[in-house]
């Protein structure tokens, strides 16, 4: 029984692992876990498909913030974004609006209007960003995969300080139910349990980014498997695109053989 387990563990490694070489993109640098290439309109209209960092956003506001209360979709190009949308305080431009951050054009005492278009329409292109991957990155605990920072102790340690609330964005919410964390049964007997933190989960992800759409709220009522997480559902919604990829087995399959 063990033996069978372990082979399967492996050859799902296997299969990870493939598709990781079997998609470059799969992979990226540190720096690019996590970038979304933005593109429903923009090369349509002659712009430069736009590059989202969200390691640069999710270091400051919380996954609720953007995907609930802005309404982010949590697949890429599902949202409509235009550039009229922004311009009238919709998604981007909910914050890029020369007051929490920059604006489409902003006003400069010694330059006059300035553009700032290439900051967002930036795919393919040689920006200089005011903010540097490197430099943040210097000062957070590291971890082995994704963009090389171990996000839950960074924020345990007080290092970031996530915003969950705009005002006139965001609904007045009661204090969040405390969710109970749970053990998940792998369905391949002796294979390592995963341990499942309900709890941290809501705290950074609100309850509707999962619920009811990544996961029904019974627990157990609709099985899973390892290969649908690697194809992108269920845990795999965020795994591997935001949050740590899949090829860290033993971050979720806790008791782990090695
Ligand atoms: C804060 C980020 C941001 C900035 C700054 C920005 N844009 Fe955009 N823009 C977007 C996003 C996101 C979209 C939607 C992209 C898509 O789906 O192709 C978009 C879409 C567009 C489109 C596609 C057609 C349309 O009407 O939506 C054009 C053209 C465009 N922007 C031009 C500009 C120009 C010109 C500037 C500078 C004056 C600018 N943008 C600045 C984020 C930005
Ligand atoms: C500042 C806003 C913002 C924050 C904060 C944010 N996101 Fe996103 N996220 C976006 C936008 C914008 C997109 C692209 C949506 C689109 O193209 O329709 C996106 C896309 C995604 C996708 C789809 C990726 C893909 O490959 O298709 C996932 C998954 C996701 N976000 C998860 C998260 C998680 C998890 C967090 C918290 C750790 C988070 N996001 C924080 C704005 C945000
Ligand atoms: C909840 C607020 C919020 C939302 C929503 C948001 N941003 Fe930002 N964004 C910020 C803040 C704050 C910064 C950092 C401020 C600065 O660099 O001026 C930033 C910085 C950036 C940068 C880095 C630019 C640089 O030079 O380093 C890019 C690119 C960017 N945002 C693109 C986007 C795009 C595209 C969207 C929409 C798809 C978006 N942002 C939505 C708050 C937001
Ligand atoms: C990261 C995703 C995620 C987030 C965020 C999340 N949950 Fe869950 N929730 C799950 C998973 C996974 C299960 C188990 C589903 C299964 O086994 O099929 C679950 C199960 C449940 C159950 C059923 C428990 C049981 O014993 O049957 C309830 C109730 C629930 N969640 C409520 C919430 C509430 C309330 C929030 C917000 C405070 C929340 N969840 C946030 C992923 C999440
Ligand atoms: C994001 C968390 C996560 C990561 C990372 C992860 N797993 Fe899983 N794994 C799960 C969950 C959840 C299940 C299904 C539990 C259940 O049956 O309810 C599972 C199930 C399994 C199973 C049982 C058989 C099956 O297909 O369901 C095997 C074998 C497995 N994983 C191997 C791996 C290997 C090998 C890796 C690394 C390449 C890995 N897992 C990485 C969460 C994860
Ligand atoms: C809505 C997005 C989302 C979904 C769905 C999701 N996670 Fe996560 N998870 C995150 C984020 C964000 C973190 C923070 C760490 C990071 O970003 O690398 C995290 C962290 C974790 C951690 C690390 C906890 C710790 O204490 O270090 C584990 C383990 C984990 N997830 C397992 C799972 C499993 C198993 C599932 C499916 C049952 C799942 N996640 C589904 C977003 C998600």
């Amino acid at each position: 029984m063990i033996r069978t387990a372990l082979f399967i563990f492996l050859s799902l490694l296997i299969t990870s692992q493939a598709f990781a070489f079997g998609e470059k993109v799969r992979r990226p640098k540190a720096r690019d876990f996590g970038n979304v290439v933005i593109n429903n309109y923009s090369e349509e209209n002659k712009e430069f498909a736009v590059v989202f960092p969200h390691w640069l956003h999710r270091a400051k506001y919380s996954c609720r913030l953007c995907h609930v209360d802005i309404g982010f979709a949590m697949r890429t190009g599902d949202t409509d974004i235009t550039e009229q949308d922004n311009n009238a305080g919709l998604f981007c431009g909910t914050c890029h609006n020369n007051e929490i951050a920059f604006g489409s054009v902003v006003n400069s005492k010694l330059h006059g209007k300035i553009n700032q278009c290439d900051r967002c329409h930036s795919q393919g292109q040689n920006v200089t960003f005011k903010n540097s991957f490197r430099e943040f990155r210097k000062t957070m605990p590291r971890e082995r995969f994704g963009n090389g920072i171990d996000w839950m102790t960074a924020e345990d340690q007080g290092k970031i300080k996530l915003v969950d609330f705009l005002e006139g964005v965001s609904f007045p919410r009661k204090e969040m139910e405390r969710q109970a964390d749970f053990k998940l049964e792998a369905t391949v007997e002796q294979m390592p349990k995963i341990i499942f933190s309900h709890e941290k989960h809501a705290k950074w992800n609100g309850c509707e980014t999962c619920h009811p759409e990544i996961f029904p709220v019974k627990k157990g009522s609709q099985p899973y498997t390892m290969q649908q997480i690697f194809t992108g559902q269920y845990c795999g919604a965020c795994h591997d695109k935001v949050a740590f990829p899949n090829i860290d087995c033993q971050r979720c399959h806790v008791d782990s053989v090695h």
